[in-house]
């Protein structure tokens, strides 16, 4: 593959529409994420992190209308404005001010390239951890430190974007936006069923992905879900508890991913959008080599199988002829196995 265009520093924002824009605001609140500013067009949420936003809210047909990923320096943005499709370089009229270019990749979805964002003063997280675990005192006279309600999001860290063809679709990101492959896990019959890319920072270590790009069984396109980092597991699981207590949709989870290390928690907005909540992430930087795995071999470390709700993001007769296949021969490699043990 070519030297990509620029490499991103890190994912900034995504744009939500939904219909009824103060129900998903309740359940955002109840989610863990802050209100940072209110215009007449716009809700602007905030994690704990100095970020003026993570995620904006507006009126409109349920869906994500837009993902932004802020760049080094005003010659990245030079540099991808060049790219065939892309913006000129525009101010953004918004709270946070800066400059945007604007793509749209190839399965339609707006990307953003920002730079220039006015930061905030970081807000209260959740309170830091220490346990009497492994062996080892931390916590000697102190009471566990645990704050019932809602979550303490931190950032955005990563979202799903699925699709009919993953593997091009990164092969987009990686040439203008340098994500990288960290994994890959095959389909059966040979193809992608998901790439998980990271941010390209060279030897500094990031997320294990910022970006999964999955098959999507109805072949559609879309974000399939947005993941937000929390405080720690405690906060995680107060959180879960506040969203159950809520009658919140859970969608899957608490369990431990094999791919990313992470402890995830996944929730459904009132308009179907998967939110997860993770801490703990695991770390790659660009010596990390990808592996690769096959689809029927894949087992998390540890949690509940997914929902329907979670693998199946809209249902139509490929949906049903794909996630057929895939358990038939999920189904073939637990024989296979038993047979062979
Ligand atoms: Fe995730």
């Amino acid at each position: 593959m070519s030297e990509p265009v620029i490499k991103v520093k890190r994912l900034a924002y995504v744009r939500v529409a939904a219909p009824e824009p103060a129900r998903a605001e309740a359940f955002l609140l109840e989610f863990g994420l802050q209100v940072a500013t209110r215009t007449d067009d716009a809700v602007y949420l905030r994690g704990t992190d100095p970020d003026p936003h993570c995620y904006v809210l507006s009126r409109g047909a349920a869906g994500v209308t837009a993902i932004a990923f802020e760049a080094d320096d005003a010659s990245d943005l030079e540099r991808i404005a060049r790219v065939e499709g892309a913006s000129p370089i525009e101010k953004l009229d918004e709270p946070a001010g800066g400059q945007v270019v604007r793509l749209r990749d190839p399965q339609g979805m707006q990307v953003e390239i920002v730079h220039g964002l006015a930061t905030l003063e970081a807000a209260e997280p959740a309170p830091p951890h220490a346990f009497n675990m492994d062996g080892r005192i931390r916590r000697e006279g102190d009471l566990p430190a645990v704050r019932p309600g809602p979550s303490h999001v931190r950032r955005i860290g990563h979202l799903v974007l699925e699709s009919g063809d993953p593997a091009s679709v990164y092969r987009w990101y990686h040439e203008r936006l340098g994500l990288r492959k960290a994994d890959e896990i095959h389909l059966p019959g040979g193809g992608t069923q998901m790439v998980f890319a990271s941010l390209d920072r060279g030897r500094e270590f990031v997320d294990h992905h910022v970006v999964g790009f999955q098959y999507a069984l109805d072949e559609g396109a879309r974000v399939q879900h947005v993941a937000f980092e929390v405080g720690n597991l405690d906060d995680l699981m107060a959180g879960h508890h506040h969203l159950k207590s809520r009658g919140r949709k859970a969608v899957w989870g608490v369990g431990r991913h094999r791919y990313g290390g992470q402890i995830y928690d996944y929730w459904a907005s009132p308009f179907g959008l998967i939110h997860e909540h993770w801490t703990d992430t695991d770390l790659v930087n660009a010596e990390t080599a990808p592996t690769d795995c096959d689809f029927v071999d894949l087992e998390e470390y540890w949690g509940p199988q997914p929902s329907l709700s979670f693998v199946v993001s809209r249902w139509n007769w490929k949906a049903v002829r794909n996630l057929a296949s895939l358990l038939a021969a999920r189904l073939r490699a637990m024989r296979r196995s038993r047979a062979g043990a």
